[in-house]
């Protein structure tokens, strides 16, 4: 069985004050059942890496540039993630996808950089609303699945996050049996595609997930975790995710 994770994504938001929240957090989880990951804007990524260093509470980035370097202003290396702490990075999140327009093939390639970079990528995929309503959403993962990842994934370097657009911020989260259905599915992509080290990827559900329904969500087979958003802003809000994981 993978290590479970949770996973926290800040977005955009944080600035030194929310460091308490990691303190606090830290506080919290003296031990861990469970993997726990917080991915801070970039502005903060070195002070919280330094602050949760030995601890439970791994780092990770929101995105990378492909390159390993160059004369691209704003962009972020894999390498200069890894140098700041990180042990992860968030690559395809649905709103990179729209924000910026990332395609399967910009996926694949930062994830190649992530790897390069010694890090973990965290691939996001997801149906927005309307490719449900049409009965693609099988279809629309399994294409996301198919060009975002590079050949010669291992379970220790990819972990792929499952995360309805309609569902991200929302309030609304899919039924059980539509995320079971969804999780099942990509665990055979990968197996047909990367063999029995598929066994061991974790697939993270992601989408308004909060302490009060984290329980029943992780009683899904296949799903191996989270990854929150609004919910991992708060220490005390996480930490019952966190826990809910732990139980489960
Ligand atoms: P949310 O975001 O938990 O705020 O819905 C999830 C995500 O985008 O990872």
């Amino acid at each position: 069985m993978p290590r479970k994770l949770a996973a926290g994504n800040w977005k955009m938001n944080g600035t030194s004050a929310e460091l308490d929240q990691a303190r606090a957090l830290m506080a919290a989880c003296p031990t861990a059942g469970v993997d726990i990951l917080i991915c801070p804007p970039a502005t903060l990524l070195s002070r919280l890496s330094d602050l949760v260093r030995g601890s439970t509470i791994a780092t990770g980035g929101q995105d990378c540039h492909a390159n390993a370097m160059g004369a691209h202003t704003g962009d972020l290396a894999a390498e200069m993630l890894a140098d700041a702490g990180a042990g992860y990075v968030i690559l395809g999140h649905s709103e990179r996808r729209a924000d910026h327009n990332e395609t399967d093939a910009d996926v694949q390639a930062k994830v190649k950089a992530a790897l390069n970079a010694g890090l973990i990528a965290i691939v996001c995929v997801g149906e927005t609303e309307a490719q449900r309503d049409a009965g693609q959403t099988l279809a629309v993962i399994g294409t996301q699945l198919a060009g975002s990842l590079p050949n010669g994934m291992t379970d220790d370097r990819l972990v792929v996050a499952y995360e309805p657009v309609w569902a991200i911020g929302t309030g609304k989260v899919p039924t059980l049996p539509q995320i079971g259905e969804v999780h099942d599915f990509m665990r055979a992509q990968l197996l047909a595609r990367f063999g029995n080290t598929a066994n061991a990827m974790r697939l993270l559900y992601g989408g308004s997930v909060k302490s009060s329904n984290a329980a029943e969500i992780f009683a899904v087979p296949n799903v191996d975790g989270a990854l929150v958003g609004g919910a991992s802003l708060k220490a005390a809000d996480f930490k019952g995710i966190i826990d809910a994981l732990e139980a489960a």
